[in-house]
């Protein structure tokens, strides 16, 4: 398969060679794809990588993507099941991202990723899983995962993907016409780096132990053109963002408590920012907002 041409968006990102390398793709059945908009800010998904899971055609490029999830999520302890997949992702939802045609890939890539011989599709590089909730535009984020620090802590460096996961999550919010987002994440996760682009965080929990990890914080945004922008490194957007009042360190387990506590009291905080890395390790800036 020859590489489709490179496509720009209509703004600056941070990193412009992702999309010099990267094409865009979805899984989604045919239920949700009527939903989506396959051009995000102009960035043509190609036929070719509109990925329906229910037909057997998808199965190698099904199983690259769990691979990668494997291969990211394996050491947060969290990598999904190929049922989970199907039953919490793929059918009930949609999955957007970037990837590389296979014949591009050099022989430690193809390793990594355990790619069939004679496959001459995409290979994912990142993936973002959203579920649509019961009101139009009202969407979970369940899965973003990016290959780039794997690859670099394999040695192998010959592409810059330095900002994949921002802006993966960017164009999939785009792409599934998210309005209202929500999510869930771990206090020390380094995707807090992500989330926090798209403006301050709402805290819905600091303390979840429906979770089968209970330090989860959950936590919610408007979606809008500015914000997607800016997750995407934009630099002529600058998001408002009010002060810290103070920090959750990231293993902090009595001050996650006690920030649940107040919230299911009735206070509300958000994440302003991103966190901060310091040799104590890393802190969680966090604002308190008036009641509603
Ligand atoms: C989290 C993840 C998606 C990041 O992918 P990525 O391609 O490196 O993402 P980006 O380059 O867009 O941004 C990463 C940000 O995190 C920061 N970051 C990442 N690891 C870091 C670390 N160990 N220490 C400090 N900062 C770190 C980067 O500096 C960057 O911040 P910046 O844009 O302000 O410079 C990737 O590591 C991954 O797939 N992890 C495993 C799965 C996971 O935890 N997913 C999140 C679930 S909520």
């Amino acid at each position: 398969m020859s590489p489709a041409p490179a496509q720009r968006l209509p703004f600056a990102i941070r990193n412009p060679a992702i999309l010099d390398a990267l094409e865009p793709y979805v899984v989604v059945s045919p239920f949700n794809l009527g939903c989506l908009d396959l051009a995000p800010f102009g960035l043509a998904v190609p036929a070719a990588h509109i990925i329906d899971p229910l037909r057997v055609a998808s199965e190698t490029f099904l199983s690259l993507l769990q691979r990668l999830d494997q291969i990211t999520f394996g050491p947060e302890g969290m990598p999904m099941p190929r049922w989970v997949f199907f039953d919490c992702a793929e059918l009930p939802g949609a999955i957007y991202g970037l990837g590389r045609p296979a014949a591009a890939l050099a022989d430690d890539e193809r390793d990594l990723f355990g790619v069939p011989a004679g496959y001459e599709g995409l290979v994912p590089y990142s993936m973002y899983v959203a579920l649509p909730m019961n009101r139009a535009g009202v969407w979970f984020g369940h899965n973003l995962c990016s290959i780039a620090p794997a690859l670099r802590g394999a040695g192998i460096r010959r592409l810059d993907l330095t900002g994949l996961g921002s802006v993966t999550k960017g164009l999939a919010l785009a792409c599934l016409g998210v309005k209202q987002f929500w999510g869930a994440t771990q206090w020390d996760s380094k995707a807090l780096f992500i989330h926090s682009k798209f403006g301050p965080l709402d805290l819905t929990t600091a303390w979840t132990p429906a979770h089968s990890e209970a330090e989860t914080l959950t936590y919610g945004f408007a979606v809008s053109e500015r914000n997607l922008r800016a997750s995407m490194g934009d630099s002529t957007v600058v998001l408002e963002r009010p002060a810290a009042d103070f920090e959750i360190h990231a293993s902090d387990r009595d001050g996650m408590q006690d920030l649940q506590r107040r919230i299911e009291a009735g206070e509300r905080f958000c994440v302003p920012a991103a966190p901060r890395i310091d040799p104590m390790g890393m802190f969680v800036p966090i604002s308190e907002l008036q009641r509603t």
